[in-house]
């Protein structure tokens, strides 16, 4: 079942706990069992806190002392994941040569590819950097400072080069990806950015990340319907159903807007899957709020989720609220959604059985003799088949569908 292993050191709260717990879910995927033995890992992953002082030393000594197992020969991957990856982003990766990943809170979302990334078939491009949102939870704008859109020209050139080493799929990503250009008088919109990406020749396979519902705007999400090379897999953070909660957020879109996006895109591309992330417990949540949350979920129908406990993050307008709800509350308004959830990602993965995917071939698979890839919605599909397929599309169909993954046969 798995021919690999995860040591996972944990810091600070209850969001980290949870977030280990599900990276140990996304890598199981990927072939990775957790271990207690960092000597013998393939991948070391530190999940880190920066609410109190001194937190980021702690993580360079402890990772000082990780990387002896690090030892030449062995392809051992180093991760530091939770808020000082997302405060830090790549100044750490400049920092710390023996680091291979950060994993921000950010993009959680992205850690199956981040992994597979080694596979340099599927490479992410930054858009832009920043962000100007300021939504009252999100420590980001202050750490990661203003928008700040590249030029699409340059974007353009590192596409091409990224095609011509042999790179069959690009991820698009920002904090906020579909404000690029929006603030510029030269740079085209991101619709159109999307366009100009599907025109380079050998890359097959578009997908971006992260999107904000208020600035998803009629001309991107035509896109899904006419860019046959756009992955028909949409993250559309919600945050919340509840209007009151998504004002306090300063969310700057009602329930009603974003459902209106989401049907949008459905009926232009009746077959797009959406995942999105979901703040439980932010100050002031009452039960009917929350109940609000799980009837947006019902509506939209998420093959994945990621969900937070709101945590205050200091510096951001929301930790000024009060914040008095029981965090035993927090815990079973999480623990309720995330069943739904489960439910819900077996529900749209199980009609899937019998179909077929076009995979784009990765690595090696979860067993012997498997190889991996990934299908147009960015789900993991192992199956039988030999190595030399690895960097094609091929036509996989489908046996079983697991909570992150599935199984098919050439
Ligand atoms: N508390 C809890 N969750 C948060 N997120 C961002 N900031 C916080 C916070 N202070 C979540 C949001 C975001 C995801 C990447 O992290 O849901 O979309
Ligand atoms: Fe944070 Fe909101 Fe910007 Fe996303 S859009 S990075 S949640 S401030």
């Amino acid at each position: 079942m798995f021919d690999k292993l995860i040591y996972i050191e944990t810091f600070g709260c209850q969001m980290n706990v949870n977030d280990s717990e599900r990276i140990v879910t996304m890598l199981a995927d990927l072939g990775y069992a957790p271990t207690n033995d960092p000597a013998s890992a393939d991948m070391i992953l530190l999940n880190t806190c920066s609410v109190r002082g001194g937190a980021e030393e702690k993580v360079y000594r402890r990772l000082a002392n990780l990387r002896i197992y690090k030892r030449d020969g062995k392809k051992q991957i180093i991760a530091v994941g939770g808020c000082v990856a997302q405060q830090e982003g790549e100044e750490l990766l400049r920092k710390l040569p023996y680091l291979d990943l950060v994993i921000g809170t950010h993009n959680l979302h992205l850690l199956q590819d981040s992994i597979k990334g080694e596979s340099r078939l599927s490479r992410f491009v930054t858009v832009m950097q920043g962000c100007d949102n300021f939504c009252s939870y999100c420590i980001v704008p202050y750490v990661r400072g203003r928008e700040i859109s590249r030029r699409s020209s340059d974007i353009l050139t590192e596409v091409r080069q990224l095609a011509d080493e042999g790179v069959r799929e690009v991820i698009l990503l920002g904090q906020n990806v579909n404000s690029y250009g929006l603030k510029s008088d030269h740079e085209p919109s991101f619709a159109e950015l999307i366009r100009q990406v599907a025109d380079v020749d050998g890359i097959d396979r578009i997908r971006f990340t992260t999107s904000h519902p208020k600035d998803m705007s009629d001309e991107l999400i035509a896109c899904f319907g006419d860019i046959p090379k756009l992955s028909g897999q949409i993250h559309l953070p919600a945050q919340s159903g509840s209007d009151a909660v998504l004002k306090l957020m300063g969310r700057g879109y009602t329930r009603e807007s974003y459902l209106g996006k989401v049907r949008k895109l459905k009926s232009i591309r009746p077959d797009i899957v959406i995942t999105g992330d979901i703040i439980v417990g932010f100050p002031g949540e009452s039960d009917a709020d929350f109940e609000q949350t799980l009837s947006l979920m019902e509506e939209v129908r998420y093959i994945d989720l990621f969900s937070f406990v709101y945590s205050p993050r200091p510096g951001t307008k929301a930790a000024e609220l009060s914040d008095d709800l029981p965090r035993a509350v927090k815990m079973a308004r999480l623990d309720r959604l995330m069943e739904l959830q489960r439910r819900h990602t077996m529900e749209i993965s199980l009609p899937y059985v019998g179909s077929l995917m076009t995979v784009l071939v990765e690595g090696e698979g979860k067993l012997p003799g498997q190889i991996s890839g990934k299908a147009d919605i960015g789900r993991i599909v192992n199956f039988t088949g030999d190595s030399s397929l690895i960097g094609s599309f091929v036509d996989v169909r489908i046996t079983k569908a697991y909570p992150n993954s599935f199984l098919g046969e050439l």
